[in-house]
């Protein structure tokens, strides 16, 4: 596909716009609606190349899975129920789905395959694998302990409390998912509190969770309805471009304010920018709580020093706060996010290559960046492939009056296949354009 280009905004940005469903939540919600005895409900769930590629494992695995208009309707299988593969599973580039399938997989009686596109299977799986092998599972992976995944399921599997050495949903969901098969109690801990929608969703589908992540296997699940909120990651983008551009004033609705994703609004708003919050969900009722945001442009914003204890909180959204960080007055500094290196793309090494060709100064360290905020000029950049950061730079374009031209831009479609009719309908400026 050809580049995106994107040049500097003419006018203010403004409109109001409903930002594409979660992605965490629309993953979990095809997997547990495909594993859950009777019907489940979705609405509003993130139609992306992602979740297509959760959507069609279920159906290979024997779940059917309907459109209805906006809804969508998945029978389930019930505990025992899901068939073999007739083929390997392709995962695209999706870590959530390869991670949280492997789980489900291993504690079946029948063998599979879990595969991805070039990113996914360069990622590291040996972080499912150490805790799936203490449960009994038997998962091949590479030499080097990457996908493809040849899963030999056992369906004796025995439950573990695993003391997870790094703060992710997706080991913890793996776990809690293979726990689900398996006798005793399953029971995760991690350094840092994790996105928590796993253990938000599963007592939905009638599973009794123990305290925090943990429950008592065997269990099924029965079909649920499931309302998915807007992505607050994909909200990122919007917030900080309505953030950047100069007397912006842009309405967010519906967007997913669990305080295990929303970090990153704390952060704009220490960096000076300025976020109103209507609650129309709370999450008093245990569901996720959901807020509309007004974001309207504050001045210049100012760097910041990232509490690390925040960064889990918005794991996704560190590339658009390098973004950010560049226009900023001053140093933003950004530690504890070696997890970064190891997403889609080594993310801090792509944003930092790329802001440093707009002219920014920055240094890069194993676990961070230092951002010394400044005026990026145009430039062409590279995003190898990976969405958040195609996007990251769109926004930083948004300032640049000749603008950014971004290589690698074409997966976008992973996360927020309406990306750039959203950003075009505030006033923004993107195209694709040939190189
Ligand atoms: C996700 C968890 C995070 C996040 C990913 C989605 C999930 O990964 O980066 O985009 O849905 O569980 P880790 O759990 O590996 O940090």
């Amino acid at each position: 596909m050809m580049p995106l280009y994107a040049k500097k905004a003419t006018a203010p940005l403004a409109g109001t716009l409903t930002p594409p469903g979660d992605k965490s939540i629309s993953h979990r919600a095809l997997i547990f609606g495909g594993l859950a005895d009777g019907e489940t409900v979705v609405e509003g769930l993130l139609v992306s190349a992602d979740t297509t590629a959760t959507r069609n494992a279920m159906v290979q695995l024997g779940a059917s899975v309907t459109d209805e208009g906006d809804v969508l309707r998945i029978r389930g299988l019930g505990q025992a129920g899901l068939s073999a593969p007739s083929a390997p599973l392709d995962m695209g580039n999706s870590g959530t789905a390869m991670r949280l399938l492997a789980g489900v997989l291993a504690a079946q009686s029948f063998d599979s395959v879990l595969t991805g596109d070039a990113s996914l299977n360069s990622r590291p799986m040996r972080r499912i694998m150490t805790p799936l092998a203490q449960m009994g599972a038997n998962v091949e992976a590479t030499e080097a302990g990457t996908a493809p995944l040849h899963i030999h399921g056992n369906p004796a599997l025995k439950g573990i409390h695993y003391d997870s050495p790094v703060a992710s949903a997706q080991i913890k969901s793996c776990v809690l998912l293979a726990g689900l098969f398996a006798q005793g109690e399953s029971r995760v801990t991690e350094p840092r509190l994790s996105r928590d929608h796993t253990e938000r969703m599963l007592p939905l589908f009638g599973v009794r969770m123990g305290e925090g992540a943990a429950l008592q296997g065997p269990q099924g699940l029965t079909g649920a309805k499931v309302l998915v909120p807007s992505d607050p990651s994909s909200a990122a983008f919007l917030v900080a471009v309505a953030s950047l551009v100069p007397g912006s004033d842009v309405t967010l609705r519906n967007v997913g304010l669990n305080p295990t994703r929303s970090a990153f609004f704390d952060a704009v708003k220490a960096m000076g920018g300025r976020i109103d919050i209507e609650t129309v969900n709370d999450g008093s009722d245990g569901l996720e709580p959901v807020g509309d945001l007004r974001v309207r442009y504050n001045g210049r914003l100012k760097g910041i020093d990232l509490p690390p204890e925040w960064v889990p909180a918005m794991i996704d959204e560190i590339p658009i706060l390098m973004a950010l960080a560049a226009t900023a007055q001053g140093r933003t500094r950004v530690t504890d996010a070696a997890e970064l290196r190891v997403k889609e793309s080594d993310r801090l090494a792509v944003m930092a290559r790329g802001l440093e060709c707009m002219g920014i100064e920055l240094s890069e360290r194993p676990d961070g960046v230092d951002v010394f905020g400044g005026e990026p000029c145009p430039a062409r950049v590279e995003a190898e492939n990976d969405h958040r950061c195609a996007m990251s730079f769109a926004v930083l374009g948004q300032l640049i009056e000749e603008g950014v031209l971004i290589d690698g831009a074409d997966y976008i479609d992973t996360s927020y296949p309406g990306f750039s009719a959203d950003m075009l309908s505030i006033g923004a400026q993107l195209e694709r354009r040939d190189g």
